[in-house]
């Protein structure tokens, strides 16, 4: 019998990149069961989206209960409760002076988010960040500089967008030491603005809190706070995509909160919908009321049985206190992670994250990045039944994204694994 990895390459194409050859036929709380009978600790998340594990029964529940209303009526068409009522809790998670506008994935989000701009502030230009990612459709591509395999005969894509570095402290891309620089992920601007693009013509800075496909790279505050102020200076919309770090990620229910700095326009999607396509554009009332009937649209967003997954979703993490396990899980998965880099200091050169979005950076004995090692990292760990994933634009990070409800014995269990990894390895 054919393995489901056997019958897909048959029937499909490769383009989707895949990280494994996993068929999963079953999954509980952390863990997913594979169709060879294997159980496997799942530090993949389905990349960030099962942030209460790939089952969660009162999500399950939620979906039937809905399912047995109705499957899809259109919001371009009628209303419906658990569209209108997540709605309603997305506005008073994010302060009550926002609206929201549903789509289908983070890549349509952020393309919204980006016309929202254009719209409002009638400007042409966005500017985006090196090693970003921002999705695959043509706009989300326009703005995403993490590979050029993305890129890749698909130009030309969306005109007047302008790159800024990343605030990138472990590797400044400016050459300076943490804590010993002039903000220089700043000063850009006065060059950008100078010598490229007028700042009167740019719509947007479009940015993630935490790079995520990056490196899994949380910048200074300062830096998210430094551009807040330039956008205001300039009456620039500052766009955060939280499509990786929503719904709890870095131990509040969006990054703006956990850095204190508020977007005009945040875009959320993965964990959104509970595991089911769901995404938003949540903008200040003031942003979307300049937006009229008409302007953006789309088919399916906000699904029924998305929202109501979403919905129980956010009121589990809530009543659960989950934030206040992803604060103190994270808080030991990397002092875990800062064990192994003592006991293989040399080859892990960093470990860092904010809340359960964490990462380990592997490098050569010469301190090159090591993308080998990596890949062999997250090869053998599989081996091991631990399913990891890997990110970084040199590919030589890997990433943990745990569901949000991630035990310590599971965190000791993988670390474990990755540390007989390791001795093998290197
Ligand atoms: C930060 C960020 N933005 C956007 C996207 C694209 O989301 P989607 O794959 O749902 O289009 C991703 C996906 O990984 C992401 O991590």
């Amino acid at each position: 019998m054919s393995s489901m990895y056997e019958r897909c390459c048959k029937v499909m194409p490769e383009v989707a990149n895949r990280a494994t050859k996993l068929g999963i036929v079953d999954s509980e709380g952390c863990y997913v069961y594979t169709e060879d009978n294997r159980k496997v600790l799942d530090f993949a998340s389905g990349v960030a989206v099962n942030n209460l594990g790939a089952k969660n029964q009162e999500v399950v529940d939620a979906i039937k209960n809905q399912l047995d209303t109705m499957i899809h009526v259109g919001h371009n068409v009628v209303y419906n409760e658990s569209y209108v009522a997540l709605a309603e809790k997305l506005v008073e998670l994010t302060g009550g002076d926002t609206k929201v506008y549903f789509s289908n994935s983070g890549a349509e989000a952020n393309d919204g988010a980006m016309k929202l701009a254009k719209y409002v502030t009638k400007r042409p230009a966005v500017i985006a960040f090196r090693n970003s990612f921002h999705g695959r459709t043509i706009g989300s591509l326009s703005v995403t500089g993490s590979s050029s395999s993305y890129r890749k005969n698909y130009e030309p894509l969306m005109p007047s967008v302008y790159w800024a570095d990343y605030a990138n402290c472990h590797k400044c891309p400016f050459g300076k030491k943490e804590n010993c620089c002039g903000m220089e992920c700043l000063k850009q601007f006065d060059s950008i603005f100078a010598k490229m693009i007028d700042p009167e013509s740019v719509a947007a800075i479009i940015v993630e809190p935490v790079q995520g496909e990056g490196g899994y790279i949380p910048p200074k505050k300062e830096f998210l706070k430094g551009l807040r102020e330039i956008c205001d200076k300039y009456g620039i919309m500052l766009i955060f995509d939280e499509v990786q770090t929503g719904i709890g990620r870095t131990g509040e229910i969006y990054a703006f909160q956990t850095y204190d700095v508020k977007p005009d326009i945040l875009t959320s999607a993965k964990a959104l919908g509970g595991g089911i396509p769901l995404s938003a554009i949540i903008a200040k009332k003031e942003i979307m009321d300049k937006w009229p009937s008409g302007a953006h649209g789309g088919t399916f967003g906000g699904n029924p049985l998305a929202c109501a997954a979403g919905l129980k979703t956010l009121e589990i993490i809530e009543r659960d206190n989950i934030l206040d396990n992803v604060k103190k899980q994270g808080e030991y998965m990397r002092k875990r992670l800062n064990e192994l880099q003592e006991k293989y200091s040399g080859r892990i050169s960093d470990v860092r994250g904010v809340g359960l979005m964490n990462a380990m950076e592997l490098v050569t004995k010469d301190g090159a990045p090591d993308e080998k090692l990596t890949s062999a990292i997250k090869t053998k760990a599989l081996e091991k039944n631990l399913l990891l994933l890997t990110c970084g634009s040199d590919h030589n990070v890997v990433r943990f994204i745990t569901p949000l409800t991630v035990t310590q014995e599971e965190i000791d269990i993988a670390i474990s694994i990755i540390d007989d990894v390791m001795k093998e390895l290197v």
